[in-house]
């Protein structure tokens, strides 16, 4: 959770903070804030802030930090850009971060940057360091002082303690070097040849630290450096050259924060040093050791990351499932209809000896992945267990060499599925991570990756990239099954073709969005939400659910539809709502039994139904329509209404779609 940037060198910094803090802020939203690193001024006026480095002590340093921070919720932004009014006029560097609380309540004294004890150094902060009450015990005992109720502000401490320690290793190898300094100075631009202190200062912090997170840190005893380290928690770093002497460097918790401000992009590895100066780069190991970064082909573009002319993220991402499904697909079907999955890097022998699959994931991805489940056992005949990643987590799984763990996320950061990931690696079964974001921690823990190509997604609810997980699995469920030899040749090419078919598909029913919203107004008023569906329309009433209650805040349960005599049954009364995946499969007739059940009990229905099939539309109060496609392809093209009812009944209450209260997009929390 929390996003963090930071940008070194070049004009308009504080712009660029600002301008990135706002497409981060779908990582969190509880608060806002910046640092800026100034040259030191002697006018005060020009360096007062919210707190500054001493004046006596900025001119023998050479740099000034200025802070604001804002901790107004979704407003949090707007209220730091006022406070940013008054930012020093020249700034060398700066830090800025968008908070999800998860240690101290949301407030301004927790928001970030944090200061040390001498307000020298700030630091920007996502993750969590687990064992910050022992450190934090360790800091007060040695006469620090902290302001906050925050892991974060423990390592502003850590790093101010190892400061002069790093001081004199840092002298004592700039000499031993002095001599290949001017070669090493012109490779690595404005950065001189050995780490610089701070750099060395939060190298022996890293080892101190439990935990997953991305820091950035500033000090203001180097003007213009930025100093940051990862572990688990997402870091991207890019840089800019305009050739007229206008580089400079960038980091950030995300690519779409750096697009159209960086022109290459670079992966740090966990517990590695970066340090950024002005269009230069260098990153370093555990032992100070130089480490060439590994460059990031980025094809996303800025228009990616914005609005694009809809209201609101979620409805631009919503109108991108065509294309996300569409680049989804592209390349793993050869001309002669074969599969091809060029980026799993599980070999097809090592595939064929999988004997069992586990997928595991949260939230959306769970509900991608119960879809996968019907779809394996039914095409590859394989058998399939699902579970949620913080639950499989903690039991005692069965797994062996033979078993295939697919763990599903789009983000590639959860850190419960994460951890899944790593734990079912540790017992020698293959891991494939099915995610849509490339160089994400869980793809590079994994055996394999299937990337999902839906693009950036800003908005919190999962949309785009719920669609693109349902193929990629579709797609994993059929070359299993191609791999097996269990599906006919001309079966798997009357699959395929249905699969092509999908993109359009979904246009179609996205079109309709008008009629979705009419629905949506007759039923305004409505408090109780019951979303019911047999075989793989189940998974498809829960993802309608969890769109319903994620951003419009009502309660809304889903069963499957045979489960609702078992007992949830006693709830239905006049009034309330049965929302009903009502699709043509082979459970239709017992669905609309089921149907019958809540209808004589006095709820209204609202039906999910193939285009044309007037026996549904007679059991319904509403039809919402869909084309229809193979059963087990159906969940893609029927979820999309339900996506719709939700979003415009967000809208008709007057709620935030893209920025749900409570929630985030990321979850790097347990
Ligand atoms: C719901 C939603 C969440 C995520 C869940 C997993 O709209 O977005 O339920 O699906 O937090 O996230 P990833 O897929 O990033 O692991």
């Amino acid at each position: 959770m929390c996003g963090i940037i930071g940008v070194t060198g070049g004009e308009g910094i504080l712009e660029t903070l600002l301008d990135s803090l706002g497409r981060l802020e779908y990582r969190g939203y509880d608060s806002a804030g910046i640092a800026l690193e100034s040259p030191w001024h002697p006018d005060p006026g020009r360096t007062s802030g919210e707190a500054t480095a001493g004046d006596d002590r900025a001119d023998r340093l050479g740099a000034t930090l200025w802070r604001a921070r804002a901790a107004e919720g979704t407003a949090s932004l707007q209220a730091l850009k006022k406070l940013a009014q008054a930012a020093p006029l020249e700034a060398l560097a700066g830090i800025g971060h968008t908070r999800w609380a998860t240690h101290g309540r949301p407030s301004e004294v927790n928001a970030h940057p944090h200061l040390d004890c001498t307000a020298r150094v700030a630091v920007v902060h996502n993750g969590i360091v687990e064992n910050c009450r022992e450190l934090a015990d360790h800091l007060l005992a040695e006469g620090h002082e902290l302001a906050s109720e925050t892991d974060t502000e423990v390592l502003a401490h850590l790093v101010e303690a190892e400061l002069a320690q790093a001081q004199s290793t840092s002298q004592a190898q700039s000499t031993s070097q002095a001599q290949s300094t001017s070669q090493a100075q012109a490779e690595d631009g404005g950065l001189p040849a050995a780490p610089g202190v701070l750099a060395e200062a939060l190298r022996r912090v890293l080892p101190r630290l439990e935990g997953s997170f991305a820091l950035a840190v500033m000090w203001s005893g180097e003007p213009g450096r930025i100093v940051a380290a990862r572990r688990v928690s997402p870091l991207v770093v890019g840089t800019e050259s305009t050739g007229t002497g206008q580089s400079r460097s960038l980091l950030a918790s995300d690519i779409p924060a750096l697009l159209g401000k960086a022109d290459r992009f670079f992966v740090v590895g966990d517990d590695e040093v970066v340090e950024l100066a002005a269009g230069c780069v260098r990153v370093s190991g555990a032992g100070g050791e130089r480490i060439d970064p590994s460059e990031l082909e980025v094809n996303w573009d800025l228009e990616a990351a914005q609005k694009g002319g809809f209201d609101d993220f979620m409805s631009k991402e919503m109108h991108e499932q065509p294309q996300a499904i569409a680049d989804t697909l592209l390349g793993r079907v050869l001309g002669d209809g074969t599969l091809t999955l060029d980026e799993v890097r599980i070999s097809d022998e090592e595939l064929r000896q999988v004997d069992k699959v586990f997928v595991v994931a949260c939230g959306s991805s769970y509900h991608a992945g119960l879809v996968a489940k019907y779809a394996i056992e039914h095409w590859a005949r394989l058998p399939v267990e699902i579970d949620i990643a913080s639950e499989f987590r903690y039991r005692d799984p069965v797994l062996d060499q033979s078993t295939l763990v697919v763990g599903v996320s789009q983000s590639g950061e959860t850190l419960d599925t994460l951890q899944a990931v790593l734990a079912a690696r540790r017992s020698g079964a293959k891991v494939l991570a099915v995610s849509n974001v490339v160089d994400s921690s869980m793809a590079r823990q994994a055996d394999g990756v299937l990337y999902t190509r839906a693009g950036p997604e800003v908005g919190v609810a999962a949309t785009k990239t719920y669609l693109a997980q349902l193929v990629a699995l579709q797609v994993l469920a059929l070359y299993l099954a191609q791999l097996r030899g269990i599906l006919y040749p001309a079966e798997t090419d009357r699959l395929l073709g249905e699969l092509a078919e999908l993109p359009g598909l979904v246009q179609v029913a996205l079109d309709r969005s008008d009629a979705v919203a009419r629905v949506a107004a007759r039923y305004e008023g409505t408090k109780d939400f019951f979303f019911l569906g047999r075989h793989v329309g189940f998974p498809v009433a829960l993802e309608g659910a969890l769109k319903l209650k994620e951003i419009s805040y009502l309660r809304a349960e889903a069963y499957p539809a045979g489960e609702l005599k078992h007992g949830p049954i006693a709830l239905i009364e006049p009034g309330t709502l049965v929302v009903g995946v009502a699709t043509r499969t082979r459970l239709w007739e017992k669905m609309m039994a089921n149907v019958a059940e809540v209808k004589s009990r006095g709820a209204t229905v609202v039906l999910v139904a193939n285009d044309g099939d007037e026996r549904s539309a007679a059991e319904a109060d509403e039809v919402l329509w869909v084309p229809r496609t193979h059963p087990l392809l159906a969940p893609v093209i029927d979820v999309v209404p339900l996506q719709l009812f939700a979003y415009h009944l967000a809208r008709l209450h007057g709620h935030d779609v893209d920025r749900p209260r409570n929630l985030a997009k990321t979850v790097t929390v347990e």
